[in-house]
């Protein structure tokens, strides 16, 4: 295998997380629709420690360090994936809708970002995602003060 070749042409990278990118800022258009046809305020709130804790475990530099940041994204839309499915029975269904519709794209995403790192890592990527997966066990199943979409295990008030 050619890999300068392999690090030059990130061609399949740069379309598919554009195409990525459109989607999600498509999904946060709807959600903010959503929020006003019900009449909740928009308001900011903090990234998760989900997300902040498995970029920390990102390696820095070269190609080492895209293939982790593909892993990551990885977790996260399949994350969303289980969470969107999980939720969807018990919401009114405008919403129930929505959330199917979600977890069908976080779907997809998950499998992008997985393909996009084995294609471009130099070598098999199986054991770096079951390091992940046991970063991210961590995340989940420790107490976490603030509850989010990805939170781990809430803590009471
Ligand atoms: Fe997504």
């Amino acid at each position: 295998m050619n890999l300068l070749y392999k690090h030059i042409d990130r061609d399949d990278l740069l379309k598919k997380m554009s195409q990525l990118a459109r989607e999600e800022l498509l999904h946060f258009e709807q959600v903010v629709n959503i929020m006003k046809d019900r009449g909740i305020a928009y308001r900011h709130v903090s990234s998760s420690r989900y997300a902040a804790g498995l970029r920390e475990q990102v390696r820095k530099g070269g190609v080492n360090e895209l293939v982790d940041v593909l892993i990551v994204g990885a977790f996260i839309e399949a994350r969303s994936c289980e969470r969107f499915a999980k939720l969807a029975p018990f919401l009114d269904d405008v919403l129930a809708k929505f959330y199917r519709s979600l977890l069908r794209s976080e779907g997809r995403h998950y499998q992008d970002y997985l393909a996009l790192a084995a294609q471009y890592a130099d070598a098999p990527i199986a054991e770096r995602v079951a390091e992940f997966r046991e970063f991210e066990r961590e995340l989940i199943e420790s107490p976490d003060a603030e509850f989010r979409f990805h939170s781990g295990v809430p803590v009471a008030a």
